[in-house]
């Protein structure tokens, strides 16, 4: 569900016209609606509103400073990955205090940085970094709150590269040994460890892996609460999808009435950590033809967005609806998906103008027919599109917009050529 959609053969974000940010603004450029992200950030605390949850938006999704003060102005907390997305935070006004930190990597200055902010929870990912910051906190006199993450060892059913509670996965803590964790470390006085993370990977489009880590993961805090162990909280971490097709995602409550049964009764505190779920149908990203070619048996459709913009189509196959900003009353997408039941389409690739086969928006695209200087809108471009950009090939980032009913506000400036040498001229 988002507010992109068709009025009279145009596509508008909210109550504004897309074209009209190209005039303004230029292209490419990452269009959100703060009523989508509003929307579903809203529906998961509805959701599960029994357990009052701390939602923790994943700041990695889509990380702009005004995208994240507006997640606070409605409550949230934030799930960060480094240094640098806490002091994202901090600079949105976010409180440190509803901030959870993950990563198997995290450095000493990283530690000592979220340490001095006083977050809510370290997520721990192996028994080296609780060490660590158990030394840490010591030397700095403070008690750390931490989650232990644990590795369920459950086929979250999505790519590869997003899969991220199987056993072979560098995340977490495998089951068998989470319990001597606990032991060696639970009653080490500048430690709290006092609650449980799961994050089992992106995107998940059923509720079934979910099941299968609580089916894990409650009966292992049973035998730790046996042995003495407070644990108050679970942290469920991410992962709920996002529709990259129409109906491609469950409604969030769907997932939410095969997990609340579950934990109902337990009497643990609950943290979500969603990111996809909020940004990804909130963003689009607008591109413009450059040049239309053929090659081979093929036509290419060569646009000004690159996979420095948007790298998912190349490095996990992912599927973005890709449609013309103005179309005629035929053309008009009643559903978004791969292919469309229209007549008068033609199969193209939406590539961009890097350097690179790999650098496609689509492949083998059924679409209606498009000409230099048209508009093309990549949907569910609002989350790992902008976070996951480059500048390869010497490509100034793209600037975003976002909406606000019928008004936009630019939150993210495009680069300039300067901004790519700034950093070297030391
Ligand atoms: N919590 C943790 C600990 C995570 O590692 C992640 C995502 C999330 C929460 C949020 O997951 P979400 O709700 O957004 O699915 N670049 C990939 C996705 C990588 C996700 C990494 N971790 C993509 O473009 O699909």
């Amino acid at each position: 569900m988002d507010f992109f959609s068709y009025r009279d053969g145009q596509l508008y974000c909210e109550d504004v016209p897309v074209d009209r940010i190209a005039k303004e603004f230029g292209t490419p450029v990452y269009i959100y609606s703060q009523a989508t992200l509003k929307h579903h950030y809203d529906r998961i605390k509805a959701a599960y509103a029994e357990f009052d949850p701390m939602i923790c938006y994943s700041v990695k999704s889509c990380g702009n400073l005004n995208i994240l003060k507006k997640l606070h102005e409605w409550g949230s907390g934030f799930d960060v990955v480094s240094g640098g997305e806490l002091f994202r935070v901090l600079q949105a006004g976010g409180d440190p205090g509803k901030v959870v930190y993950a990563g198997v990597g995290k450095t000493d200055v990283e530690i000592n940085a979220a340490l001095d902010a006083g977050i809510a929870y370290f997520n721990i990912e192996s028994e080296e970094e609780l060490a660590n910051l158990a030394r840490l906190a010591r030397d700095k006199g403070k008690r750390a709150q931490c989650a232990l993450r644990i590795n369920p060892d459950v086929d979250p059913k999505t790519h590869r590269h997003t899969a991220t509670g199987k056993r072979e996965s560098k995340f977490g803590v495998d089951l068998d040994r989470a319990m001597t964790v606990f032991e060696t470390f639970g009653k080490e006085s500048s430690l709290s460890l006092s609650a449980v993370h799961l994050h089992l990977g992106s995107p998940i489009y059923s509720a079934e892996p979910y099941v299968e880590a609580l089916e894990k993961t409650l009966p292992f805090i049973d035998a730790l609460r046996a042995k003495g162990f407070a644990v108050d909280t679970l942290d469920l971490g991410g992962g709920l999808g996002a529709d990259y097709q129409t109906g491609q995602t469950p409604p969030t409550l769907e997932y939410a009435d095969k997990i609340i049964p579950m934990l109902r009764g337990q009497n643990l505190k609950l943290i979500l950590e969603p990111g996809r779920s909020i940004a990804g149908n909130g963003g689009l990203l607008l591109t413009r033809v450059i040049y239309t070619k053929a090659g081979g048996d093929k036509r290419f459709l060569i646009v000004d967005a690159a996979m420095n913009d948007l790298i998912r189509p190349a490095f996990y196959g992912a599927f973005h609806f890709i449609w013309p900003v103005q179309v005629g009353d035929a053309f008009v997408p009643e559903r978004r998906e791969e292919c469309p039941p229209m007549d008068g389409l033609e199969k193209v690739d939406v590539v961009g103008p890097i350097c690179e086969s790999g650098d496609f928006l689509a492949k083998e695209r059924m679409l209606p027919p498009a000409q230099r200087g048209d508009l093309l809108g990549v949907f569910t471009a609002g989350a790992y599109a902008f976070t996951m950009s480059s500048q390869y090939n010497a490509r100034p980032r793209a600037a975003e917009v976002l909406v606000d009913g019928g008004q936009c506000h630019l939150i993210r400036r495009r680069e300039t050529y300067d901004d790519l040498v700034a950093a070297e001229r030391v």
